[in-house]
C-alpha cells in the first residue's frame, strides 16, 4: 500500500453507495442488509474497505431504508451521505460530493459487489496513481457477461477506456463485448467534481449513470484507464435471489477451503454451512450438513457428527458434539461430549469432560468438570458442580410464571432420576436425591433427600381382582 494512503493529508476517501432499493430481489429487506456467508453484504463490503483506509474515511450513501441499514452497520465507525431519493449511481456520488471534497482522491465501492477482497482494491488504487489517471475502472471478464456494464477500450490492447455503456443501451457489436464494469473505481476528485454535473439522465432507466463518467472525463481530455481483477467470482454483484445464492456458495466454498488448508477435515463441505468467521483447529472433523454459524471457535481433535448447528459458540479441544444438536451463543470446554439431540440454549457453560446427552436442554446453565446429564433434562438457570450425576428426567423448574430463580446444585451430588428440583433452591454438596422426588426446601450437604409418596404394596391384590371380575 501506498505511504499516502495513510498520511494525515487526506489523501484517500472510500465512498459506497449503498442507497438503491434492490428491485430485482422482490424483497421487503434492503439489497445490502441481504446476508452471505452469514453477515449483510454491506458489512463485508465495509470490512474490507476498513483495510484500506480508517473508518472515519468512509463514507455510505444510504437512502432506501436508510435507518435500517445505518443501524445494522453504524457499529463499525463508518460516516454515512443521504441519498433519500435515488437516481442512480451517478445521483449518488453527487451526494457525496461535499464529503469526498476534502480528499484527493476517492475509491469507490458497491455495497452490493461483496467478494471485493482488500488486495484487489490496493491494485485499483495503485494502478490509478501509477496511471495518473482521473479515472480507473475496476473490470473483469465474467462467463456470462450479461447485465453488467461493458468496457468500450479506445484500443484492444490500451488501458485506456472511451466509455461504459448499459446492458440497455448495448449495440449489437458492443453485446460480444466480454470486459464488464465491476462498480468499482477510482477518481481524482478533483476532476471527478469538476464534471460531476456534466451527467444526464437520458437514458432507459431515467437515471444518472456514474458510469458515463468515462466518456465524459474521456471528452474533456482527462485520463480513464481500466485494470482488470485477477479473478472475475471477486466482482459478481447480486441483483436477484439467485446470484445472492450463488455468491453465497462461492464464499462459503471459499471459507470451508481456507479451513481445510488449516488441517480441518470437512466431509462434502459443499452441504456444510460454515459461516464468514468460523474458526476451527486441526485435526478437527466437520461431518456432512453441519451448519457453523456466527463467531463459532473450535479447538483441536473435535468431531461435529452431521445434521448439528452451532451458532456462536466457542468449543474446546478433543469434543465431540453428536448427530443433530442445536448450540447457540455457549462455551464448551475441552473433552465435553455432547447430544445426539441436545439443545445448548445461550448461557450455556460446560466445563471439563462434562457429558450432555440425548433429549437435554440447558439454558443459562453452568456444569463443573466431569458433570453427567445423560438423557431427558432440563436444566435452565442451573449450576452444577463438578463430578454430579444428574439422572434421566431431571427437571429444574425455574419459572414461577413471573419470575426465573436459580437452582444451586453442589459437587459430587446424585440427583436420581425423574426429579423436579423447584426453584430458587440449593442442594449442596455430595448429597443424594431420591429418584422421582419433587424437591422445594434446601437439601444440606451430604444429606439424602427423598421427596416422593410411600410405595403401598398389597400382597395378591391382582389375583383377587381377576377373579373378580372374571366372566360368569
Ligand atoms: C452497476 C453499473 C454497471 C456495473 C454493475 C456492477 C451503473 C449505472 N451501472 O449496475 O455498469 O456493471 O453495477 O455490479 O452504475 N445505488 C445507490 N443509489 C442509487 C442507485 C444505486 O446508492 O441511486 C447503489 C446500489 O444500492 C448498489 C450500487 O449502487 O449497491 C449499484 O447499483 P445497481 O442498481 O445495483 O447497479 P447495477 O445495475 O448493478
Ligand atoms: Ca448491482
Amino acid at each position: 500500500m501506498s505511504q499516502a494512503m495513510s498520511d494525515s493529508e487526506k489523501n484517500l476517501a472510500v465512498v459506497i453507495m449503498a442507497a438503491g432499493k434492490g428491485t430485482r430481489l422482490k424483497s421487503k429487506r434492503p439489497k445490502v442488509l441481504h446476508e452471505i456467508g452469514g453477515k449483510p453484504l454491506l458489512s463485508h463490503v465495509i470490512a474490507t474497505a476498513a483495510k484500506v483506509v480508517a473508518p472515519e474515511d468512509i463514507y455510505v450513501v444510504i437512502g432506501h431504508e436508510a435507518e435500517r441499514v445505518r443501524a445494522a452497520v453504524s457499529a463499525s465507525g463508518v460516516r454515512f451521505v443521504d441519498q433519500p431519493e435515488q437516481h442512480g449511481t451517478g445521483h449518488a456520488i453527487q451526494c457525496a460530493s461535499q464529503a469526498i471534497a476534502g480528499y484527493q482522491n476517492v475509491l469507490i465501492l458497491s455495497g452490493d459487489v461483496p467478494l471485493i477482497r482488500t488486495e484487489t482494491i490496493e491494485c485499483v488504487w495503485n494502478f490509478h496513481q501509477a496511471e495518473h489517471a482521473a479515472m480507473t475502472i475496476l473490470t473483469a471478464a465474467p462467463e456470462d457477461p450479461t447485465g453488467y456494464g461493458r468496457i468500450v477500450r479506445k484500443a484492444a490492447d490500451s488501458p485506456e477506456v472511451a466509455a461504459i455503456v448499459e446492458q440497455r443501451s448495448l449495440t449489437p457489436e458492443q453485446e460480444k463485448i466480454g470486459e464488464i464494469n465491476s462498480g468499482i473505481y477510482a477518481f481524482e476528485t478533483a476532476s471527478l467534481l469538476k464534471h460531476l454535473d456534466k451527467l444526464a439522465n437520458s437514458n432507459a432507466h431515467r437515471e444518472y449513470y456514474l458510469t458515463d463518467m468515462a466518456a465524459i472525463l474521456g471528452s474533456a481530455a482527462e485520463r480513464v484507464v481500466a485494470v482488470e481483477a485477477a479473478e472475475a467470482v471477486e466482482v459478481l454483484g447480486a441483483n436477484t435471489i439467485a446470484e445472492l445464492v450463488a455468491l453465497d456458495a462461492t464464499l462459503r466454498a471459499k471459507t470451508a477451503a481456507r479451513l481445510m488448508a488449516a488441517g480441518v477435515t470437512i466431509f462434502r463441505p459443499e452441504t456444510c454451512m460454515i459461516d464468514a468467521e468460523v474458526d476451527i483447529e486441526p485435526d478437527t472433523v466437520i461431518e456432512p450438513f453441519v451448519q457453523l454459524r456466527g463467531r463459532t471457535r473450535i479447538g483441536a481433535d473435535s468431531t461435529i457428527r452431521s445434521y448439528t448447528v452451532i451458532d456462536n459458540c466457542t468449543l474446546g479441544n478433543d469434543v465431540l458434539v453428536r448427530q443433530n444438536c442445536v448450540l447457540a451463543d455457549s462455551t464448551i470446554a475441552d473433552g465435553v461430549r455432547i447430544g445426539p439431540f441436545a439443545h445448548l440454549r445461550p448461557g450455556s457453560e460446560l466445563g471439563e469432560n462434562v457429558h450432555v446427552g440425548n433429549f437435554v436442554e440447558t439454558k443459562k446453565a453452568r456444569l463443573g468438570k466431569g458433570a453427567k446429564a445423560n438423557h431427558l433434562t432440563y436444566l435452565g438457570d442451573a449450576e452444577v458442580g463438578a463430578g454430579t450425576n444428574i439422572g434421566a428426567g431431571v427437571i429444574t423448574c425455574n419459572y414461577d410464571g413471573v419470575d426465573k430463580h436459580v437452582t444451586r446444585i453442589g459437587k459430587d451430588v446424585f440427583v436420581g432420576s425423574d426429579s423436579t428440583l423447584v426453584a430458587p433452591i440449593s442442594v449442596e454438596d455430595s448429597a443424594y436425591i431420591g429418584a422421582g422426588s419433587c424437591i422445594t426446601k434446601n437439601v444440606p450437604k451430604g444429606a439424602l433427600a427423598i421427596g416422593r409418596s410411600r410405595q403401598v404394596t398389597i400382597e395378591g391384590w391382582a389375583e383377587k381382582r381377576r377373579s373378580r371380575q372374571a366372566p360368569k
